[in-house]
């Protein structure tokens, strides 16, 4: 165990880019395969690979470009690089990631409307993000420790990407769809089940 976590941020160091495309693939389908899970039902394989697809071809790239970008252009960790980072890729770097979710699901999907998520979702889901990304990449520059911001920023990646699966499968990318969802959840597991 001890081992794998030295491991990670090594082979991160040394392989970055298909790192990068392993993490996001783990992180989607990990997230999409949780949702689904929680929703009940019988798991859906086809759209976890529509999902796992998604965040290969689109988000591991873009993303590893996008925060090399940011790296260069605003390097550092002083607090006045890191929140000017933070403001960039609120501004700029996530409405390209959750169009490039909505979208490109849909058209893996074969929808008719290519757009009509995204449309119908997108600032509900931009919005949720900037209630969420910010207060995650503050606490993670000001609170975590630095051997523990890989494990944290993955944790957080990891669900919110539960959440945008959730949102593109059921939910209108609130947070308050998602919340909801979850206390129905709790308080049938407290029931107990009808006869
Ligand atoms: C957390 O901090 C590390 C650097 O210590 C950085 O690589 C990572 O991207 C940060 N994560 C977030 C979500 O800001």
């Amino acid at each position: 165990m001890a081992g794998w976590w030295r491991a990670l941020p090594r082979a991160a160091q040394r392989y970055p880019w298909p790192t990068n495309v392993l993490l996001y693939a783990a992180l989607f389908s990990g997230g999409d395969a949780l949702q689904q899970r929680l929703q009940g039902g019988r798991a859906d394989w086809r759209q976890t690979r529509c999902v796992a697809t998604v965040a290969v071809a689109f988000h591991a790239n873009f993303n590893y470009v996008w925060l090399r970008l940011l790296e260069r252009a605003l390097p550092g960790r002083a607090p006045r690089a890191v929140l000017a980072k933070v403001l960039c890729d609120q501004t700029l770097g996530a409405p390209v990631a959750v169009s490039a979710f909505y979208a490109g699901m849909s058209i893996l999907q074969g929808k008719d409307d290519i757009f009509l998520d995204l449309k119908q979702k997108f600032w509900n889901t931009y919005k949720s993000g900037l209630m969420y990304w910010p207060f995650v990449q503050l606490t993670n520059f000001s609170f975590v420790p630095v051997h523990w911001r890989t494990a944290y920023t993955g944790l957080c990646g990891f669900l919110w990407a539960t959440f945008l699966c959730f949102s593109q499968q059921n939910g209108d990318g609130t947070l308050k769809s998602a919340f909801t969802f979850l206390r129905r959840k709790a308080s049938a597991a407290e029931r107990p089940p009808e006869k």
